[in-house]
């Protein structure tokens, strides 16, 4: 039998309005990371992308995509109806531009029906919740979803090596702080930060399935992606991906 929580315990509304209202205290350079996702499309801001959106939550990633290209059309994928009743009231303003479908990843049919197909995959903070062989086997999927010259760019959390841990945790913390303190002008202590990082860790059962850069890249060339690389990473977090050919 396989994993029985396949969403890691995102259907938890607790544990998802927790995320919504203190996201920014768990991710160092959240708006980086987001906006980088976007800078990394070929195409012009004024050009009717159509993009495939996967866990994506709240809306995060979906909103950054339509605010820097406003004629795109966003695919709005994720597998957590509490999300999705976040997501819903935050995205109505973009009407008929953002499609909502609510699948789980882990079932190889994720992708039945869907309108595609697209001019890119993305997704932010979420394949992680994959098994490893599922996180695979997406690559594959993904890739017969694109267009010739589609992109798939994954931003997620990468495990690195374990001696670093006890240095970058706390590294994390004040990266975290700093930024908010620049963005917001907001001071948050850095107890503060703590206590949301534990607020969000897992009980038993629930554990995600955090793997290496390396071997995720080799998945994507592996699909058939091009110009596989990473291409920024920041401490655990990462954002690659890769391209499909045009012929
Ligand atoms: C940390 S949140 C990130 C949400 C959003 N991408 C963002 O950056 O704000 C992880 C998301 O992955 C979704 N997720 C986890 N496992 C999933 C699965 N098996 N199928 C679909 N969505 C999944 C959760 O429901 C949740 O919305």
């Amino acid at each position: 039998m396989g994993q029985t929580d396949t969403l890691c315990g995102w259907d938890d509304q607790k544990r998802v309005d927790y995320f919504v209202t203190r996201g920014e205290l768990l991710i160092p350079k959240r708006y980086e990371q987001l906006s980088s996702l976007v800078d990394f499309f070929p195409w012009p801001t004024d050009q009717s992308i159509r993009v495939l959106d996967l866990g994506a939550g709240y809306g995060a990633v979906t909103e950054t995509i339509l605010t820097r290209y406003p004629q795109a059309s966003v695919v709005w994928l994720d597998g957590s109806t509490a999300m999705q009743g976040h997501a819903e009231p935050r995205l109505a303003k973009y009407g008929q531009q953002v499609y909502m479908f609510l699948r789980d990843l882990a079932d190889p049919a994720w992708s039945a029906e869907l309108p595609g197909p697209f001019h890119a995959a993305v997704s932010a903070i979420a394949l992680h919740h994959l098994t490893d062989q599922r996180k695979r086997a997406l690559c594959a999927e993904v890739y017969e979803l694109l267009l010739p010259g589609g992109m798939f760019l994954n931003n997620d959390v990468v495990s690195g090596a374990p001696d670093m841990r006890e240095h970058f945790t706390p590294l994390s913390d004040r990266v975290i702080q700093h930024h908010l303190r620049e963005r917001t002008g907001v001071e948050h202590s850095l107890e503060e930060i703590r206590q949301a990082r534990t607020a969000m860790q897992r009980p038993k059962g629930q554990s995600s399935h955090i793997a290496p850069l390396e071997p995720q890249l080799e998945w994507w060339r592996e699909a058939g992606f091009q110009m596989v690389d990473c291409y920024w990473k920041f401490l655990n977090f990462a954002i690659f991906g890769g391209m499909k050919g045009e012929g």
